[in-house]
C-alpha cells in the first residue's frame, strides 16, 4: 500500500470536539489542602478508570501484580481462564494487607496474620477454626473485595466504582487512536518511579500544556516545532486531551541555524543525507515520513501502514483524566503517570516509564527518554527519591519546575493562575475535577459554567 494525495493517511488527524471551557480560578489550596486531597480521592480516583497494570507482567495463571494508588493497594491476578481480576489488597478478616511485593505467583494468597487463604479468583478457601465464627463459616460468607477491571493496549485498567461504565466509553476517541498501534506488544525499556515533593496534579498540569517547552526544554526545538500556532490542541467530551506536535524538523524559532546532531542522527537512521537538506530544513519532516512509509514495513514496522504520515514523525501527546499522560510516537510510548501519595497532598509518586516497539530482527538499542538501552537488557523497575539521580534530561527539567511550583502554591502571595489560550487544557482539567467532586460527569454536563469551583 502506498501513500497518495487522496490517501487518508496524508491528512492530519481530525480535531476532537472542543467542549466549552469556563473560567475557574485555580488557586494554591488545590495543591496543598488535605481536605481537597481527600475529596479528589473519593470523587475522582475512586470513580474513574485508572491505568494501573500491564498484562505482560502476568503471563501465567496465578501470576499477580500489586500497584498502589493513594491509600489503596490493588492486586491484579491472572485467572485460570486467562482473564484478569483485580482486588483490594486487604484481608477481610481484620484488614491486614495481603502482599507487599511488587509481583509474584501464588496458588493461594495466605494472610500472614491468622492464615486465612484466598484462591486467585478471590474465594476464601481456608480460615482456621472456621466453626468458631458466630456469623457462620467465613468461607461461605467472605471473599476478597473485587475491583472493576478491564484491559486495553496491553494495560490493566481498574475502576473502584462498581457502577462505572465501560472503559471503552470512558476513553472516547483514544480507543480508536491507540488501536492503530500494536502497543500491547511493546516492551518496557525504562521503569523509573520517583517520589516527588509536589501534588500529583502539578505534574499533570505540566503535561497538559506545551507553553513551557521553549523555556524548560530549549533543546527540543532542534527537532520539534514548539510554536503553539502549529500545534493541534484537542479536548474531548469524555474529559481527555490530545496535543499533536510536529517533529522531524527544526522549529521555526531556529530558522537559519545549523542543523543539530539529534535530527541528523534520525535522518541517517532513515537513510537521508543531512547535506541534501541544508537551507531547506523544513522539508525534512515530510522526507522522513516518506522514508518511514517506504522502509518501515521491511524493517519490521508493518503497522506503519495503519498510521497517518504525521504519526510517523510527530508527537501524539495524550492526557487521560485524571492522572495519566503519554507521548506516543511511531515506535514508542512515554508513560507519564502521577499517583497521589497515600496521605500527603504535597507529595506524589511519578512513573517515568517507556515502552518501545519490538520490530522483528531489530538489534539496535532503543532510544528511551533516559538514554539508549540494549534491546535484550533486563529492565529493572527502580524506585527513587527526587534528586537521587537523573531520570533523563527532559524529565529532570520538568521535575525541577514542578517541585518549585509546589513551593509557590503555599504562598499567600499567589492568588491563582493566569492562563494563556494554549493552556486551556489545564483549565479544563481542573474544571473536570470540580465536576467529579460535585457528582457531574463530563457526559452529563450542560456547560462548564454550571459547576462552581470547589473550596
Ligand atoms: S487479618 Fe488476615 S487472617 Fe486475620
Ligand atoms: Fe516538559
Amino acid at each position: 500500500m502506498s501513500s497518495t494525495a487522496t490517501d487518508w493517511r496524508s491528512e492530519p488527524a481530525p480535531a476532537w470536539e472542543r467542549p466549552e471551557i469556563g473560567n475557574h480560578p485555580i488557586e494554591g489550596y488545590r495543591y496543598t489542602s488535605r481536605e481537597f486531597f481527600q475529596r479528589e480521592f473519593d470523587h475522582v480516583f475512586a470513580k474513574t478508570w485508572l491505568l494501573l497494570g500491564r498484562q505482560a507482567e502476568l503471563p501465567n495463571p496465578g501470576d499477580w501484580q500489586r500497584e498502589e494508588v493513594g491509600p489503596e493497594s490493588i492486586l491484579m491476578v491472572r485467572q485460570d481462564d486467562g482473564s484478569i481480576k483485580a482486588f483490594y489488597n486487604v484481608c477481610q478478616h481484620r484488614g491486614n494487607r495481603l502482599v507487599f511485593d511488587e509481583k509474584g505467583h501464588v496458588k493461594r494468597f495466605v494472610c500472614q496474620y491468622h492464615s486465612w487463604a484466598y484462591l486467585t479468583d478471590g474465594t476464601l478457601n481456608f480460615a482456621q477454626d472456621q466453626e468458631d465464627f458466630p456469623q457462620g463459616n467465613p468461607c461461605d460468607n467472605v471473599r476478597l473485595k473485587d475491583v472493576k477491571c478491564e484491559t486495553f493496549a496491553g494495560f490493566i485498567w481498574i475502576n473502584m466504582d462498581p457502577d462505572a461504565g465501560s472503559l471503552r466509553d470512558y476513553l472516547g476517541p483514544i480507543w480508536d487512536d491507540w488501536n492503530q498501534y500494536p502497543i500491547a506488544d511493546w516492551k518496557r525499556y525504562l521503569a523509573l518511579t520517583v517520589r516527588v515533593p509536589c501534588n500529583w496534579k502539578v505534574i499533570q498540569d505540566n503535561f497538559n500544556e506545551s507553553y513551557h517547552l521553549r523555556s524548560v526544554h530549549p533543546e527540543a526545538a532542534v527537532q520539534i516545532e514548539e510554536g503553539y500556532k502549529e500545534t493541534q490542541f484537542d479536548m474531548c467530551a469524555e474529559g481527555h486531551g490530545r496535543m499533536i506536535m510536529h517533529a522531524g524538523y527544526p522549529a521555526r524559532s531556529l530558522e537559519g541555524e545549523k542543523m543539530r546532531a539529534p535530527l541528523m542522527a534520525m535522518m541517517k537512521e532513515w537513510e537521508l543525507d543531512p547535506e541534501d537538506f541544508r537551507g531547506r530544513e523544513r522539508d525534512i519532516r515530510v522526507a522522513l515520513q516518506q522514508q518511514k512509509r517506504t522502509l518501515g514495513p521491511q524493517r519490521g514496522y508493518e503497522y506503519f501502514d495503519n498510521l497517518r504520515d504525521e504519526q510517523l514523525t510527530d508527537f501524539y501527546h495524550y492526557n487521560i483524566f485524571p492522572n495519566f499522560s503519554v507521548s506516543v510516537t511511531a515506535d514508542g510510548f512515554h508513560f507519564l503517570r502521577s499517583r497521589p501519595h497515600p496521605t500527603d497532598p504535597e507529595q506524589c509518586i511519578f512513573d517515568n516509564w517507556y515502552y518501545g516497539a519490538v520490530p522483528e530482527g531489530e538489534t539496535r538499542p532503543v532510544g528511551t527518554p533516559a538514554g539508549l538501552v540494549a534491546r535484550d537488557a533486563p529492565v529493572k523497575h527502580e524506585v527513587l527519591d527526587y534528586g537521587d539521580r537523573s531520570i533523563g534530561r527532559g524529565m529532570d527539567q520538568d521535575m525541577s519546575i514542578t517541585t518549585g511550583q509546589q513551593l509557590g502554591f503555599r504562598s499567600r502571595g499567589f492568588e491563582g493562575v493566569y492562563l494563556s489560550g494554549q493552556e486551556a487544557r489545564v483549565r479544563r482539567y481542573h474544571e473536570l475535577i470540580d465536576e467529579y467532586i460535585q457528582g457531574v460527569r463530563p457526559h452529563g454536563r450542560l456547560n462548564a459554567r454550571s459547576v462552581s469551583p470547589i473550596k
